[in-house]
């Protein structure tokens, strides 16, 4: 039954905020992967964790009057808090303060070092704290900052180069043999033509900082956060620790981060491992950005979406399930009260709640709570069975490259078609008319049903469940796989189906 290993991961978050939805998405879009491959028949690995050090953290500290790692304590509990919230599976969590991932990253920084990937040189440039980032003239906005809009500050420094230009071929030369190795196509593209005119050498260490991981050899010098930060992904499958889970999830399957992190993580991160001697990972996606209620997310204009909030009005699945229709997985998206609502009434109370209150009263009220198996079908029959097959062929498809709108998409044509067979086949006169195929649309109906619940789950883990339990299935959805599932059959020891709540309660229109 076991597949094989998948590996995949989230950005490792800054400490010196709260989380917000943005971070929220990532985790959560990591997670529906991870539970749809584990459905799939794979040992899945889930990693994600804090970024812990670095300027930004350091400076954040000194405003509270408290040391980086002080708040990194406090903040870090933001984060593990909220993950439970939403019902996130990661199997690992990393910070990048453990004294694990300080040996990985001092190793490696070594032995690239000792490879002659490293020399000791100069740096001289802008330098924006808030990113952590120099910048040339030339990228400089208006003299700004290009990412934040701040105003930078000229910096020189003795500092640690990698030399990135000695490899602009062999990343060019993988690139374009791994044409899905960043996906969408459009940050593929940004990439390659990034990397097409050609790699400078970049600053890997700084005396300017002292919160960070010390080079090796030379104390006077920092790590540079990314080169810290990056390597978690290694640390996080126990590198260096435990030889048998790092080989069986090595090479990682799948790094999920927003775009603003791209360069970061498909020019430089391959790059690293190259030199030291591993493998790239296989995949990279990176999502777009959520703005809300049509304006950029900021603190300045206080409008940050605490997910809290928005779980405590609308429900944790009806939060998760929003993020990933309303926005296919890639393109930028909105968050608004109004498009939440419309969702959550549409899709979920309308089509499917409705759909799932209809059959079970009609198995209660006609077949005494059972389903059995047909013995007449008509044309209908036949196309409905066949339609949902393969339809959950198509979900597998575009799940498996992240295109999770698209794969709803199919769970949500699964529904429409069982509500309009409703219609055609009325059951209600069937039970006047013809018992046996009245058995059949039903038993049909609970089948589309179960699939359905099945697919959803990796979006909405506990309403599949409470789903599955209304149609008297004593199984829970983790128990079973596509294997189980892919097919029309009937339970013998199903709980007697009744009457029930709406699953989806409809939300007032404000
Ligand atoms: O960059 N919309 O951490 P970070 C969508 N520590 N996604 C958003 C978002 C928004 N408005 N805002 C944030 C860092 N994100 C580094 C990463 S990884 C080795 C180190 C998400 O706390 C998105 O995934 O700034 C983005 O890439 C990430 O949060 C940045 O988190
Ligand atoms: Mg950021």
């Amino acid at each position: 039954m076991m597949k094989g290993h998948y590996y995949i991961t989230t950005p490792i978050y800054y400490i010196n905020d709260v989380p917000h939805i943005g971070h929220a998405y990532t985790t959560i879009a990591a997670d529906i992967m991870a539970r749809y491959k584990r459905l799939c028949g794979y040992e899945v690995f889930f990693l994600t964790g804090t970024d812990e050090h670095g300027q930004k953290a350091q400076k954040a500290a000194m405003e509270q009057n408290i040391s980086p790692k002080e708040l990194a304590d406090k903040m870090v509990t933001r984060f593990v808090e909220l993950w439970k919230v939403l019902n996130i599976s990661n199997t690992g969590f990393i910070r990048t303060t453990e004294e694990r991932h300080k040996k990985v990253v001092q190793h490696i920084f070594q032995k690239v070092y000792e490879k002659g990937d490293i020399y000791l040189g100069e740096y001289e440039d802008w330098y924006c704290i808030y990113c952590e980032s120099f910048y040339t003239e030339l990228q400089l906005l208006d003299g700004r900052c290009p990412d934040c809009h701040r105003a930078p500050q000229r910096l020189k420094e003795e500092s640690y180069f990698f030399r990135l230009s000695a490899y602009t071929d062999r990343l060019l030369q993988f690139l374009e043999e791994n044409k899905t190795f960043v996906l969408p196509e459009i940050r593929y593209n940004e990439v390659l033509s990034f990397v097409k005119g050609g790699l400078k050498d970049l600053s890997v260490s700084r005396t300017s900082l002292d919160w960070g991981i010390p080079v090796p050899f030379n104390e006077k010098h920092i790590i540079y956060v990314w080169f810290d930060a990056l390597t978690n992904y290694l640390t996080g499958i126990g590198f260096l620790e435990d030889e048998n889970t790092f080989n069986s999830f090595w090479p990682c399957d799948a790094h999920l981060i927003g775009k603003d992190i791209l360069r970061f993580h498909a020019v430089y991160w391959p790059i690293f491992l190259m030199s030291y001697g591993l493998q790239p990972p296989k995949q990279i996606f990176a999502h777009g950005w959520w703005t809300i209620e049509g304006q950029k997310m900021s603190k300045s204009l206080g409008n940050v979406v605490d997910p809290h909030d928005v779980v405590r009005e609308y429900g944790v699945d009806e939060f998760r399930f929003f993020l990933f229709r309303e926005v296919p997985f890639g393109l930028d998206g909105d968050f608004s009260k109004k498009a939440i609502t419309h969702r959550i009434n549409g899709d979920l109370a309308n089509d499917l709640g409705n759909l799932l209150s209809r059959t079970v009263t009609m198995i209660e009220r006609y077949t005494g709570g059972k389903i059995d198996y047909p013995q007449k079908k008509t044309g209908t029959d036949e196309l409905t069975e066949r339609l949902i097959l393969d339809l959950i062929e198509l979900y597998k498809k575009e799940m498996d490259v992240f295109a999770f709108y698209r794969a709803l998409q199919r769970v949500f044509e699964i529904t429409a078609h069982l509500n309009r067979y409703i219609d055609s086949e009325a059951p209600w006169k069937l039970a006047k008319e013809d018992t046996p195929r009245l058995k059949t649309v039903l038993f049909n109906l609970w089948n589309g049903l179960r699939i359905v619940g099945f697919l959803l789950y990796p979006f909405m883990p506990e309403k599949s469940n409470a789903l599955w339990r209304a149609l008297g299935i004593r199984k829970t959805i983790e128990e079973t796989n596509f294997s189980d599932n892919e097919r029309f059959y009937r339970m013998d020891d199903l709980a007697p189906i009744v009457r029930i709540q709406p699953l989806f309660p409809r939300i007032k229109e404000e």
